[in-house]
């Protein structure tokens, strides 16, 4: 007897190419558990990615470098375990693929039988082209990361705009055209102008998902802790905050730690 489920259109890498070339906007948020994982899949929200972001939002780390590949492997099985339509891009971490083109492959590997995940997103153009090439022969989709990449932040120096000069300009379409003549399926285009931003989505066939690249590409992505006021700390001009989530949490802890410490709970109708 088959079981029945709800049937889903799932979101597939080619869905996204296709909505580009429909004019049609992507959306992408950044999950890490079940729990949100579910929330964010249950709002219609075509790509979920388990970013490296979980180093800084769940870890606490400054930087995206410490997380390990277990434990981006532990966040995105967790993630598809909470999925039913989205598309599920995994990052890989840093030290898991600069290496070699065999280590990115092994690497890409883990992150798809371990985690149940769709995609692999990696950071860089040119210069690991090899592991692309590696990964994408595998077939493993790939999901290429340009402008500002936090793994090179201690290269950069700073996390501000990136490309603002012709000469970087001129490197970030280069990579973004052999990027898509390579195979990948989509562009994450990270904190550039954007006027380039457009030019490069302009030039290229596959989508280029924007996070403070501007209106003129064919996706969005937030970090979700952001976008929900979560972390009050970090202001970027690009981030839109569509709730409180600090103000909110903390009063509802404030307000249970009154009820606990006044007796007020548990009352009649919350015991057995
Ligand atoms: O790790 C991440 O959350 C990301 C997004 C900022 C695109 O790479």
């Amino acid at each position: 007897m088959s079981v029945a489920k709800k049937q889903y259109k799932r979101v597939t890498t080619k869905s996204l190419v296709d909505m580009k070339a429909n004019g049609q906007k992507i959306s992408m948020l950044t999950a890490y558990d079940f729990t949100m994982a579910k929330i964010v899949d249950g709002a219609g929200i075509d790509v979920i990615l388990v970013g490296d972001s979980a180093s800084n939002v769940m870890a606490g780390h400054e930087t995206t470098l410490p997380i390990t590949l277990d434990q981006m492997i532990y966040h995105a099985s967790s993630v598809v375990r909470g999925i039913e339509r989205s598309l599920v891009v995994v990052d890989l971490p840093f030290g898991s693929y600069q290496s070699d083109p065999k280590e990115a492959l092994r690497s890409a590997i883990r992150i798809m039988k371990e985690s149940g995940g769709h995609a692999v997103k990696l950071e860089g153009g040119k210069e690991i082209k090899e592991s692309i090439k590696r990964i994408l022969n595998a077939g493993i989709p790939v999901m290429g990361h340009l402008g500002l990449t936090p793994q090179s932040i201690y290269k950069f120096g700073t996390y501000t705009v990136r490309a603002k000069e012709e000469e970087e300009a001129d490197k970030l379409l280069e990579d973004a055209l052999l990027l898509e003549k390579i195979g990948c399926f989509a562009i994450v285009l990270e904190k550039v102008p954007a006027k380039l931003a457009q030019k490069v989505a302009e030039s290229i066939s596959i989508p280029v998902i924007g996070i403070g690249a501007g209106g003129g590409v064919d996706g969005q992505v937030l970090v979700t802790h952001d976008m929900l006021g979560m972390t009050h700390e970090f202001n970027p001009r690009f981030l839109r905050r569509y709730l409180d989530m600090f103000e909110e949490m903390t009063s509802a802890f404030k307000k249970y730690n009154a009820d606990v410490k006044s007796k007020d709970f548990p009352n009649e109708s919350e015991q057995y």
